[in-house]
């Protein structure tokens, strides 16, 4: 029987900035009726080139800030936050945290055959964290991972250059190796790279690419289930977008990373 007080509370969702939007439209789409609310940090945007320290302490800003908001349970989108700040906001949180990184790698770690080698691409902190590495170890000591940071696929992607032939040559700067290494499973371990699925894909098509925001979305469906926290609720759930800067880009990259506009904005300041 799902809590029923809890139940019908909102997941809290959050990212450095909207390109969690991609792992929001997942939950959307896997979820249909729960109500989310979603926390951009667009005026700190990004997160992928800083320190430990402080994604750690923009991590729990963010946190206090849902956890007011009364969610039952949070997602944090952004796979730099899952990589450095995810145990200390499990130590603060009085709901459950979920982040990127595990999802991704319980698949992987299911789908690929002995002794195999994989390749993870992500933001240089997420890379320099270690992370991906740590938690595939402890589930399969038999595979090699290569890790590769691909810092100039955010900015190609948030400039809708996704499929253009100047990111085509950049993919090649980057992957060739791991193409060379024969590596066919790759996660995608960053926000942003799920747009880039259908170029990379074109140049190498014997890759099989680990798209976190799905692996995310099926991984909150159970984690909601095992906590009795599903939403009984049989309308269409709400959105409600929180930024901490109203940028000229918002809404395209609301419309990029999520397909559409969400009505309910609202600017909040944190921290400052
Ligand atoms: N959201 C970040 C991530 O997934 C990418 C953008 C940034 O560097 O903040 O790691």
């Amino acid at each position: 029987m799902p809590n029923r007080v809890n139940a019908e509370k909102p997941v809290g969702v959050f990212d450095s900035g909207l390109g969690g939007l991609t792992v929001l439209s997942a939950i959307q789409e896997k979820l249909p009726n729960e109500n989310l609310i979603y926390f951009g940090d667009t005026a700190r945007v990004p997160y992928g080139s800083k320190s430990k320290e402080t994604v750690i302490k923009y991590s729990l800003e963010i946190l206090d800030f849902l956890l007011e908001k009364k969610v039952k349970m949070i997602v944090a989108a952004c796979n730099t936050v899952s990589a450095y700040a995810i145990e200390e906001m499990r130590k603060k949180s009085s709901v459950p945290v979920i982040g990127v990184i595990e999802p991704c790698v319980k698949t992987v770690s299911q789908k690929a055959p002995e002794n195999e080698k994989i390749a993870v691409i992500a933001t240089k902190s997420t890379i320099k964290s270690g992370a991906y590495e740590k938690l595939l170890k402890k589930v399969r000591p038999d595979v090699y991972l290569f890790s590769k940071a691909a810092p100039l696929f955010v900015p190609l992607v948030e400039e809708g250059f996704s499929e253009k032939a100047v990111t085509e040559e950049i993919i090649k700067e980057y992957l060739d190796e791991i193409s060379k290494e024969k590596i066919k499973h790759i996660i995608l371990g960053c926000t942003h790279y799920p747009l880039l699925k259908k170029t990379i894909k074109r140049i190498y098509p014997e890759f099989i690419l680990y798209d976190s925001s799905i692996e995310t979305a099926l991984f909150l469906e159970l984690k909601l289930k095992e906590n009795q926290l599903q939403s009984q609720n049989k309308a269409a759930g709400q959105i409600e977008l929180f930024v901490s800067d109203v940028t000229d880009s918002l809404y395209d990259l609301e419309k990029l990373f999520f397909g559409k506009t969400i009505d309910r904005i609202e600017k909040v300041l944190l921290g400052w």
